[in-house]
């Protein structure tokens, strides 16, 4: 397990970025304009800096990882492509997400989840994300398939979306669906439907 930001976090410096198809991943995504973007475990922020072209200046991206050399690389990058609304941050994301309550419409966790598996922290994670998203917040995980690679990690390790469905169901993650981006991955979305966050919801609709 990764504990501090001394060691290299568990698949630092890798990306799938260059293996999907990035038209069919951002269609599928269908990010709106002025929305709160989380990628959790961004390495170098391959998939947040086209969100935040996309998103616009109204919006805001929040990048986190335990990876210090990435979040510097993706800053550098975000200066230099003038892409002002991206926040990043080096954080343990099975610790704390610097993020607060209820902010995020879309978070994304790409070809991470495993990771989080085997690190033996994905409940941890998957609690801040529970915290950080809207009640009707979007989870967008992308992982690899179940099949033999490379590129990707051992057969074992991979989860298939039968297996990650299960794993989010406890946290009120309602699967939404699933789709195809590139030979070797997919896509999978959830809704939160936690009912934690659905009551907090309705109490700020009769409150507000
Ligand atoms: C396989 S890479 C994926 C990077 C990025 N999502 C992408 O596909 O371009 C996994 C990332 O998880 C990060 N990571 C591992 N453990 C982490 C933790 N506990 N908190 C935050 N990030 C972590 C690593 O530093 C690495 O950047």
């Amino acid at each position: 397990m990764v504990t501090n930001n001394h060691r290299k976090p568990t698949g630092a410096g890798k990306s799938s970025f260059d293996l999907i198809d990035v038209e069919a991943f951002y269609r599928e995504l269908d990010l709106k304009k002025g929305i709160t973007f989380l990628d959790v475990a961004c390495g170098r922020g391959a998939y947040c800096l086209k969100a935040s072209e996309i998103i616009g200046s109204t919006g805001t991206v929040y990048a986190v990882d335990l990876w210090q050399e990435g979040i510097e690389q993706l800053k550098a990058r975000a200066v230099e492509e003038n892409a002002l609304n991206i926040e990043a941050f080096v954080s343990d994301a099975g610790r704390h997400i610097p993020v607060d309550d209820q902010v995020v419409d879309v978070c994304l966790m790409a070809t991470v989840l495993h990771d989080f598996v085997e690190d033996q922290i994905s409940k941890e994670v998957l609690d801040e994300i529970v915290r950080v998203l809207k009640a009707d917040g979007l989870l967008a995980i992308v992982e690899f398939k179940k099949i033999d690679g490379p590129p990707g990690p051992p057969l074992h390790i991979r989860l298939s979306p039968e297996e990650v469905d299960d794993m989010l169901a406890p946290y009120g993650f309602a699967k939404e669906h699933l789709a195809e981006v590139g030979p070797f991955n997919y896509l999978i979305f959830f809704k939160n439907s936690n009912p934690v966050n659905l009551k907090r919801r309705i109490i700020n609709e009769v409150v507000f």
